[in-house]
């Protein structure tokens, strides 16, 4: 439907961020962001998008540099083997294609860590070609638009969707309208809370007038694994403990000073949100790091430790110290932390 494209393309000319890899049609840079991206969030992939051209500026630097290196600019953004890829893919592009990013959807597929989505991106917006990305984004406007019911988590799903943005892309300027789709399931036709009276859409959306909208996309397995990212505080002198009084995971058990975050951030935008958060005062960098399986979770936690003889309002904690600590229920988690303390082991 031409209106589609029509509509998405005004209101993105309206309202799109100004963000640095749509000021360019260069591959590598804009490779590098959408790995970026995979990975966290626009404000703090902007940083990392910097530094990597900053240090590497060719896709030869890239190649040529130690891997200690490349995985040293990716600190803080976890999932090393996206770095390893990156780099792999550098030196493919250097002995393969004479240090030229490929220009072609198939070429760029190739490339050691391109999947789909990547290798749509890197084709519309480098080379405007007429290849629809289809990421967490698309999934929620076009599944809402179409009122479309067929779960996005299977090959069907997948290819129904591709096929759907495929035939809405405005082949004259597939970049504009890779980015538009994208930008309005970032903007507007967001998972929780959608902006309907404001998008382009809303006329024609089919989840909209059957009132369907947070019942779309369906996923087929019922309980996906949730990925958590939990920062703990830890007093080493007297311990805060708090309850944990919410319908959640360990319900009712006793835990330290908590803030929980979407995706990881660096160690030091980390620390500013924990202390915002909590009004605490902590060491600049944390003292352990767990992954801890559950059933249906995996809680990333990270373990810092509060700053000593700072003046601190800690009254809504319960303290205690660590002989106490016995009388409390205490997630598997704390208690393994606590291990390793009463080893000292670090
Ligand atoms: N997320 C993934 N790719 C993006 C892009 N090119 N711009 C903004 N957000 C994105």
């Amino acid at each position: 439907m031409r209106d589609f494209a029509l509509l998405i393309d005004v209101w993105y000319r309206q309202n799109k961020r100004n963000l640095p890899w749509r000021d360019t049609q260069n591959a590598y840079h804009i490779w590098l962001s959408e790995v970026i991206l995979q990975q966290t969030r626009v404000d703090q992939g902007k940083n990392y998008y910097l530094k990597f051209i900053k240090n590497f500026p060719t896709i030869k630097d890239l190649a040529l540099a130690p891997e200690d290196e490349v995985l040293k600019l990716w600190q803080g953004l976890g999932y090393y083997s996206r770095a390893r890829n990156l780099h792999t893919a550098a030196k493919q592009i250097l002995s393969n294609h004479d240090g030229h990013f490929p220009s072609n959807y198939s070429d760029i597929r190739q490339l050691k860590g391109v999947g789909d989505y990547t290798a749509a991106a890197i084709a519309s917006f480098a080379f405007d070609l007429p290849h629809a990305v289809v990421d967490g984004n698309v999934f929620r406007v076009l599944s809402r638009y179409y009122n479309e019911d067929t779960p996005i988590d299977t090959t069907l799903g997948k290819k129904l969707f591709t096929e759907y943005a495929n035939n809405l892309i405005n082949k004259k300027d597939p970049a504009s309208f890779n980015q538009a789709i994208m930008e309005l399931g970032a903007l507007v036709c967001t998972p929780k809370k959608a902006v309907c009276n404001t998008c382009p859409l809303n006329d024609s959306c089919q989840g909209l007038r059957a009132n369907r909208v947070y019942e779309l996309p369906v996923k087929s397995k019922k309980t996906k694994t949730r990925n958590r990212f939990f920062h703990y505080i830890y007093s080493e002198q007297n311990i805060l403990l708090q309850k944990r009084t919410q319908k959640d995971i360990w319900e009712n058990m006793y835990e330290f000073p908590l803030v929980e975050v979407e995706k990881q951030l660096t160690p030091s935008a980390t620390k500013n949100v924990i202390e915002k958060t909590l009004g605490l005062i902590i060491e600049p960098s944390p003292i352990a790091e767990y992954k801890h399986i559950l059933s249906h979770q995996h809680i990333f936690a990270t373990f810092w430790k509060l700053k000593l003889n700072k003046p601190m309002d800690t009254s809504n904690y319960i303290q205690c110290n660590h002989s106490d600590l016995a009388e409390y229920a205490i997630p598997r988690l704390i208690d393994r932390f606590l291990e390793q303390v009463n080893s000292s082991s670090f």
